[in-house]
């Protein structure tokens, strides 16, 4: 056992009470209601970099919510590494569902139940404890560290896509530290080398002016829910295809070698379906799963307003409807050109009698970082000593808008190490993360700081004397 292992050890219980503290704030970027929470959980994390040592904290002020800086540059020799999370949470609802309050953290089975508890404010306390533990360890910190954590990553990351390009020389590193993934399974360690990009956006239908008797009307007057109702249906067919013409033009077909490592996977579908969805079958095309999760584009509604939902009846053709409707991307697609061939066909889609508007909420790009550079090998090495295993490399099927705009932007390798497990149930009631990853990820993010720390990068290194 070496002394980053003892220090993290002994530190176990006030650093759950810290967390914890960070649990308890309420920062759901998505309502502007607890704008004020989103800002104490800027506060939060300022005050813990500068509590791990790092200097130059800053709150920066955006149109949206706060981004923090900190950094450690203390030698130009040395290598950088810039440190990415996110603050902020997703709403906590359905609240009923939950078995114990969302922002009050509650240990049970040696998880830690709380919304935000895997994503993100977990893994943004193990780098900051990361730090901590090395800085016990070898009395310094032996490498240049460089933080940016923001809270809007759960509606779209304006703010962070704006600010990484215009401050690209400030951001300047060697390699991005990404933790906000999980583990493909539990204890086996996994990194996490692609991830899908995002088109999200707002179907907006409207038809009579007003709202109108469904008895004197119906038959000749446009209903606006019937009609968004037939343009939803239009977008996929049961098979799981996506109906928008040119959407598989450019989705890139993963390589024969990556395909045949997922399949060396521990994977089983009927798990999945079984214990991690709970329904009668998955559905989707006639496709090997992680593919059609991690390499084949999707389309979901997430929500539709309109008409009548209280109880009872009410005889009434609406006037306005609405939906929100997502499609992930994968390698080669472009959000733009997703984009405008969706609104095509919506567009197409539309009945007489009603207007379609189809507005861009926010979207991401998708990302395939080439795993054979220094420090993915790096993180590997130190991964697999922490957890005793292999480490396996993944993609997912999630977004993170940022990582797309850094490997762009700032042209450096991107390491996505994340410590949490695929029934975290994120998004979801009853989000965990595991205590023991939590720890088993502050150590495993402390070796990868030290082993970076230990070779110069060849880019950055002295002329032959
Ligand atoms: N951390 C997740 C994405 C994720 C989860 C990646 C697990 C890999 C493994 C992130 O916070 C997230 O939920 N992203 C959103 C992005 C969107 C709101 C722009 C997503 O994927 O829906
Ligand atoms: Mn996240
Ligand atoms: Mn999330």
């Amino acid at each position: 056992m070496d002394s980053l292992h003892g220090y993290i050890e002994q530190k176990r219980d006030s650093w759950l009470q810290e967390l914890s503290d960070f649990l308890r704030i309420r920062s759901i970027s998505t309502d502007p209601e607890y704008a004020g929470e989103v800002r104490r959980g800027a506060e939060f994390v300022a005050e813990a970099l500068g509590r791990a040592g790092i200097e130059h904290v800053e709150m920066i002020q955006t149109s949206g919510h706060p981004l923090v800086y900190g950094e450690h540059v203390h030698s130009a020799d040395a290598p950088t590494v810039l440190c990415y999370g996110h603050y902020d949470v997703q709403p906590p609802d359905p609240l009923n569902e939950w078995k114990s309050e969302p922002f009050e953290p509650t240990v049970r089975d040696n998880n830690i139940y709380a919304r935000g508890a895997a994503d993100d404010k977990g893994q943004v306390m193990i780098q900051l404890k990361a730090v901590e533990a090395l800085r016990a360890k070898t009395g310094s910190i032996p490498l240049n560290l460089k933080f940016i954590f923001e809270g809007e990553e759960e509606t779209g990351g304006h703010a962070i896509e704006e600010y990484v390009p215009k401050n690209a020389e400030k951001l300047k590193a060697d390699v991005a530290l990404v933790c906000d993934t999980a583990l493909f399974a539990p204890d086996l360690p996994t990194l996490c080398i692609g991830l899908r990009g995002l088109v999200y956006t707002e179907i907006e239908v409207e038809g009579a002016s007003h709202d109108l008797h469904s008895g004197l009307y119906g038959g000749v007057a446009p209903n606006a829910l019937n009609a968004l109702s037939w343009i939803l249906a239009g977008l996929k067919s049961p098979d799981g295809k996506i109906r928008v013409p040119g959407i598989y033009d450019d989705v890139q077909a993963p390589a024969r070698s990556e395909k045949s490592s997922w399949r060396r996977l521990p994977f089983d579908a009927d798990r999945m379906r079984a214990d991690e969805i709970g329904s009668d079958a998955l559905t989707g095309e006639k496709r090997d799963p992680l593919e059609r999760i991690w390499a084949r584009p999707a389309l979901d509604v997430h929500g539709i307003v309109g008409g009548y939902t209280q109880p009872g009846a009410k005889t009434v053709i609406p006037a306005r409807a609405a939906a929100k409707v997502s499609i992930r991307l994968v390698p080669n697609q472009s959000p733009k050109t997703v984009f405008s061939a969706l609104e095509q066909r919506v567009q197409e889609l539309a009945p007489p009698g009603v207007k379609v508007r189809v507005k861009l909420i926010h979207q991401a790009p998708p990302l395939l970082i080439n795993p054979d550079n220094p420090y993915i090998g790096k993180a590997a090495k130190v991964f697999a000593q922490v957890f005793g295993k292999k480490t396996v490399f993944v993609r997912s099927g999630g977004s993170i808008p940022v990582v797309g705009v850094f490997a762009e932007h700032l042209k450096l390798p991107v390491v996505m190490m994340g410590f949490g497990l695929p029934d975290d149930n994120l998004h979801a009631p009853n989000e965990k993360f595991s205590l023991g990853n939590f720890f088993r990820g502050v150590e495993t993010v402390a070796k990868f700081f030290e082993a970076v720390a230990k070779e110069k990068p060849a880019r950055a290194s002295a002329p032959a004397a």
